[in-house]
């Protein structure tokens, strides 16, 4: 039986940040840091911090960007998939963003995979090209960590900013150029990383009881997490080459998960990458969460870096554990 009816194209992004910046030496007067312990050990300068952005406002406008670069409107798209842990609502944003931006005939909803959310978004929606359901789908990454970051932990609230990117996938009758991926999860070590529901057992009477309450504050083994990144991340971008046969020599670009500079040029030295074909924007904007790596592909797109029919290798990681990575050529076949 024939299985891909379609092939997928990647064709164009958007992104948007908060204005409110808070820099290294903002943080060291509401923690005990410094500019020099975050720079050197994250690569950090500064995090753009949402004060009156909501979630869905920025993810709206890195849909809107992201649509009408590819010469679309709104009225044109088919599925939104918004990856986020962070939603405006519980039940889910992606509907709030489909309502303002006018996708009227669009069917979305929400992916929640922490920082790997938008690689796994990306692979989902490839899922619904190739099967042939849906031709036009914007897949956002969009996260506002900042509400559930303890400002009193230095060993959190230094990494962490908000924000919003997204991308377009088309149908293709021509070619696929989603050439390999990989999606992995470990449940094991989930207590690496989290942000937990806390709820306390209430009585409604009548001898029955419920829990309520809300959620906690990021909590993170740093050590544990980095051990675990420099180990998996090589390993999920090689199966995700052997998958579209192809080798490290062969990518253009690599994006990673923005989380720290160290975890970044630790990965690309075990691949053999060059440190010029390594895509790096965290020092401007921290840990995003699932908006980094496709504000990071924005970014090199807006400035003339990665080119139609550049080969990118991207890949996510964080909490689950989950990590995964997806290899795709840059443009349509136009
Ligand atoms: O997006 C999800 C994925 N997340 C990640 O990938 C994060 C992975 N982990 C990391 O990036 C790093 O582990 C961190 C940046 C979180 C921490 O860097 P590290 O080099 O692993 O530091 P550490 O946790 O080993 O701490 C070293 C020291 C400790 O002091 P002692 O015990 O040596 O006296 C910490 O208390 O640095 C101290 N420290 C700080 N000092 C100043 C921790 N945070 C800070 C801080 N400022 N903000």
């Amino acid at each position: 039986m024939e299985q891909i009816k379609k092939g997928v194209t990647i064709v164009s992004s958007g992104s948007a940040t908060a204005t409110q910046v808070l820099d290294n030496h903002d943080l060291s007067k509401i923690v005990d840091t410094s500019d020099d312990w975050i720079k050197t050990r994250t690569g950090i300068i500064k995090r753009h911090i949402c004060a009156n952005n909501s979630l869905s406002d920025l993810a709206s406008q890195a849909a809107q960007k992201a649509i009408s670069n590819a010469g679309l409107t709104p009225a044109d798209i088919d599925l939104i998939i918004l990856a986020t842990s962070t939603p405006d609502d519980l039940f889910g944003s992606a509907s709030q963003i489909q309502g303002s931006i006018g996708a009227t005939k669009a069917v979305a909803f929400d992916l929640t995979a922490a920082c790997s959310g938008f690689v796994f978004a990306l692979i989902t929606a490839s899922q619904f090209i190739r099967n042939g359901v849906y031709e036009n789908i914007v897949v956002i990454g969009a996260d506002c960590l900042s509400r559930w970051v303890d400002w009193s932990d230095r060993t959190t609230c230094v990494l962490f900013g908000d924000g919003a990117g997204a991308v377009v996938c088309q149908a293709s009758e021509v070619g696929d150029n989603l050439l390999g991926f990989e999606m992995c999860s470990n449940g094991k070590l989930n207590s690496a990383l989290n942000l937990a529901y806390k709820g306390e057992v209430k009585n409604i009477g009548h001898n029955k009881q419920i829990t309520q309450g809300g959620f906690g504050k990021i909590t993170m083994n740093g050590r544990e997490v980095y051990r675990f990144a420099v180990s998996k991340v090589p390993e999920v971008i090689e199966k995700a080459l052997f998958k579209g046969d192809l080798t490290t020599d062969k990518i253009d670009w690599l994006i990673l998960h923005q989380a720290n500079q160290r975890i970044i040029e630790a990965v690309a030295e075990r691949l053999n990458i060059p440190s010029w074909k390594v895509i790096s924007n965290l020092s401007e904007y921290g840990n995003t969460s699932a908006a980094s790596i496709p504000i990071a592909l924005d970014e090199a797109v807006s400035q003339g870096k990665i080119r139609h029919g550049n080969t990118i290798a991207i890949s996510g990681f964080g909490a689950g554990l989950t990590w995964g990575a997806a290899v795709f050529k840059w443009g349509s076949f136009e």
